[in-house]
């Protein structure tokens, strides 16, 4: 044969754009997806497929900052962090898991990200604030199955390079701490706590070792926020200051997640991670006009329920730092994800967004 017929001309060409699509992907960025797994301050929406879950934020005044003002299940006047760490990095914030659940294995839909984060998870499978998917659920049954679907997309070893190379975000240990606090009569919770901590470690160190057997290689580690400043657990003390056993119980549980993380990365040289302070960041390096109200929020400092359409909300969200009880605003979250993206240590380390995603 002389000449290409039409047919080979047709593949020739195919393979032409294939490989330019690729190339342009390329130099977007490195990392084509990210999964995402935690609590509320990251689910985008999966408890609100959840019929008895008591913790749903897809009603106003609930992202009443999103583009369109549209309330999407964010526990936030606008973006929470993982849109922002998304929009950071030149790829979309991947969608909730139970929005995507019922495509087939085959589905390119998982190749682009997956956001498993339900509103209420614990580390414990015990901190079950309301009906959420745990964390035990959102690793081993969610994203066990998106791991098969993209094994049986990919291949085993392309599984394995899409998943080295993607961002995992991983935000939990909050609810673990409120629970304890909300739910154990003090004098227990003074004896107990370390040894609370010291649960949650143990248990904490298996999960992450689940996550990097089924792939995770790049981790982004959100730190748990100095949970006795927020509104919510403010407002059990009488004279409204930040509560000291929540604030040394985020702490410890940091310290030990940091343990943890150096631990995995000298294990296995192939894991690398970036762990975020967000106890130090919030405590040290931010100043507002507002630091003790709910923007959105009923009662005294609207501390008393989660923002509902019946909840008073303030004027000026850039000037709070918390938008309800315990999620913090848009601009808050701007603050520290800038800091996490290219800020150093101590508050973000070993590396930052930025260097654990280059190359
Ligand atoms: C996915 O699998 C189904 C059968 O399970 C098949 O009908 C469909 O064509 C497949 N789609 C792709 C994109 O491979
Ligand atoms: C909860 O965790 C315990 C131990 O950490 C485990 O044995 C149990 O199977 C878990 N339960 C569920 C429902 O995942
Ligand atoms: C909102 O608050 C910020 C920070 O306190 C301030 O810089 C800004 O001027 C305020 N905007 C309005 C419209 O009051």
């Amino acid at each position: 044969m002389g000449s290409c017929t039409l047919s080979s001309g047709g593949v020739c060409v195919v393979v032409v754009l294939l490989s330019l699509a690729c190339c342009l992907t390329c130099a977007r960025g490195a990392v084509p997806a990210i999964y995402v797994l935690g609590d509320s301050q990251a689910d985008v929406g999966n408890n609100n497929y959840l019929l008895h879950s008591l913790l749903k934020a897809n009603f106003p005044h609930n992202g009443i900052d999103y583009p369109g003002g549209k309330p999407t299940g964010r526990f936030s006047n606008g973006y929470n962090f993982v849109d922002l760490i998304a929009i950071s990095l030149g790829v979309p914030s991947p969608p909730p898991y139970l929005s995507i659940s019922s495509k087939p294995m085959n589905s390119s839909v998982y190749l682009k990200g997956v956001n498993f984060a339900s509103g209420g998870a614990g580390v414990s499978n015990l901190t079950n604030l309301a009906q959420c998917i745990s964390f035990d659920e959102q690793i081993e049954g969610d994203y066990h199955r998106v791991h098969e679907a993209l094994r049986k997309q990919l291949g085993i070893p392309g599984a394995k390079a899409h998943l080295a190379k993607s961002l995992f975000v991983v935000a939990i240990g909050g609810n673990d701490i409120i629970n304890d606090l909300l739910l154990s009569p003090v004098s227990e919770l003074l004896r107990s706590r370390d040894e609370i901590v010291s649960n949650l470690e143990n248990t904490l160190k298996r999960q992450m070792q689940t996550l990097y057997d089924l792939g995770m290689r790049r981790l982004f580690f959100v730190g748990i926020a100095p949970l006795g400043c927020c509104p919510l657990i403010r407002e059990l003390n009488p004279t409204k200051e930040c509560d000291a056993q929540a604030n040394y119980m985020a702490t410890r549980l940091n310290d030990a997640a940091v343990v943890l993380l150096r631990d995995m990365s000298e294990t296995h040289p192939d894991f690398t991670y970036s762990f975020f302070d967000t106890s130090t960041a919030v405590l040290q390096s931010i100043r507002y006009k507002e630091v003790k109200a709910a923007c959105c929020g009923l009662g005294d400092n609207n501390a008393m329920f989660l923002c509902s359409p019946a909840s008073v909300y303030c004027d000026n969200r850039t000037s709070y730092m918390f938008w309800d009880v315990v999620h913090p605003t848009q601009a808050t979250v701007e603050k520290l994800m800038k800091i996490a993206f290219d800020g150093s240590a101590p508050l973000v380390s070993p590396k930052n967004i930025k260097q654990l995603t280059e190359s």
